[in-house]
């Protein structure tokens, strides 16, 4: 497979479905042709941009080729003009020293998921920092290899991107430019802040998820059976590869650390309350302070998910919410949404929840403030049943 030429170079449908110019300059070699390889390399491909295929792996390397993210090197082959180096984090600062050094004209990135340990790698070895600008689009999946790559899986992504004092502006261009054509938000942050950053909304996470899925190794399978939407929200990214996992925690250990420990001392604390509450001997003797523990760290937490950004980045708002049941048959679901819109009504958000072992599912309709009643009426008013 080769880049087109002409007029028609650098222009196709791209990750989005848009007609797009591709303003990324190939040939751009891929190194690590996993999940996030090959979804660079899918949509790369999309917008007419050349790429070459390098992994470890012949097979994935293979597989990556035939899913169409990118060709196998050739001994004519010009230099590429751009690396993008996909590996785990822990041998990343190697393989972007190798490639700098391998490709004296080429920018070479990253996309590992830990900053600062992938820079003093390179600051250690002696490495051209010039043409080297990390960076970090934050999307993924908790699956890993080329099969589970997409073209699209950048798009409306933010990705940050970490330059240094050493890197050249004609640097820090194209791997923005590579950011933006594949449909993701540059976001610049130096690898301190980065990691710090990730080490909360990312890494911290992916621990209490492994944790909390972890209990229900030796759970009963009727007590799983009760299992609804909170615990599939909670455990989601517990499925995460337990090897790349490992590398981006001891990658990122000095940064992670802190939040840990906060947070044991968070459970340290829930732990000492719920024991003055089992060792009391009524409802009178709990001793003051246990039971307003409990309530406070739940309201911590309500004052933490509060902070997340909502819909299109804005603050996080209070919507009504209406849940229908809706039949586990084909066509139902576009049937809600159909009479949700001919009721007028915009849909803010969207959650499915499936009822273990019956044949209905739960449709939460999170609707503007004001708007849930009339929705609720207008449901059943065609026929819906409401759950609340
Ligand atoms: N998975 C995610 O959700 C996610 C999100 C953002 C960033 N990242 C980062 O992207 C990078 C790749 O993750 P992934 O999810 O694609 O993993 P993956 O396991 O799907 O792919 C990693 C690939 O790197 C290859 N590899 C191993 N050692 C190598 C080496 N020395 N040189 C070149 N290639 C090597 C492996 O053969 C494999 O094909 C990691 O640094 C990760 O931190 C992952």
């Amino acid at each position: 497979m080769t880049a087109p030429s002409g007029p028609e170079a650098g222009r196709a449908h791209g990750p989005s479905g848009l007609q797009t110019p591709a303003g990324t300059v190939g040939p751009v070699r891929v190194v690590g042709t996993g999940l996030l390889g090959a979804s660079v390399g899918l949509a790369l491909r999309a917008l007419g941009v050349d790429v070459v295929l390098h992994d470890p792996s012949r097979v994935t390397v293979l597989l990556a080729r035939d899913l169409g993210a990118g060709r196998l090197p050739e001994p004519s082959d010009p230099p590429p003009a751009l690396v993008v180096v996909a590996a785990p984090p822990d041998v990343t600062g190697d393989v972007v020293a190798a490639e700098l050094a391998a490709y004296p004209d080429a920018v070479v990135t990253d996309v590992a998921s830990v900053k600062g340990a992938v820079l003093a790698a390179l600051t250690a070895a002696g490495a051209d920092l010039t043409r080297y600008v990390g960076s970090h689009p934050m999307a993924g999946s908790e699956r890993s290899g080329p099969t589970a790559a997409r073209p699209d899986l950048f798009v409306g992504r933010p990705w940050v991107v970490v330059g240094t004092e050493a890197s050249s502006p004609e640097a820090v261009l194209a791997v923005r430019t590579l950011v933006t054509d594949l449909g993701a938000t540059p976001v610049m942050l130096d690898a301190r802040v980065h990691d710090e950053a990730v080490a909360v909304v990312s890494h911290l996470p992916q621990v209490a998820s492994s944790l909390v899925a972890a209990r229900l190794r030796d759970a009963d399978p009727a007590a799983l059976d009760l299992a609804g939407q909170g615990l599939r929200d909670v455990t989601r990214i517990a499925a995460g590869d337990p090897a790349l996992w490992t590398s981006i925690l001891a990658a990122n250990a000095r940064a992670v650390l802190p939040a840990l420990r906060a947070t044991r001392d968070d459970l340290d604390g829930l732990v000492q309350a719920l024991e003055q509450v089992v060792e009391a001997t009524g409802p009178h003797a709990v001793p003051g302070g246990a039971l307003g523990t409990l309530a406070a760290a739940v309201a911590a937490g309500n004052a933490g998910v509060a902070r997340i950004p909502g819909k299109h980045g804005g603050a996080r708002r209070a919507y009504d919410v209406v849940t229908v049941l809706v039949p586990d048959q084909p066509g139902e679901l576009a049937r809600l949404l159909g009479d949700v819109g001919a009721a007028g009504i915009n849909l803010e958000e969207l959650s499915l929840e499936h009822a273990p072992r019956q044949p209905v599912g739960l449709a939460s309709i999170a609707v503007l403030p004001g708007l849930g009643t009339t929705l609720e009426a207008e449901l059943t008013g065609r026929g819906w049943t409401v759950a609340g």
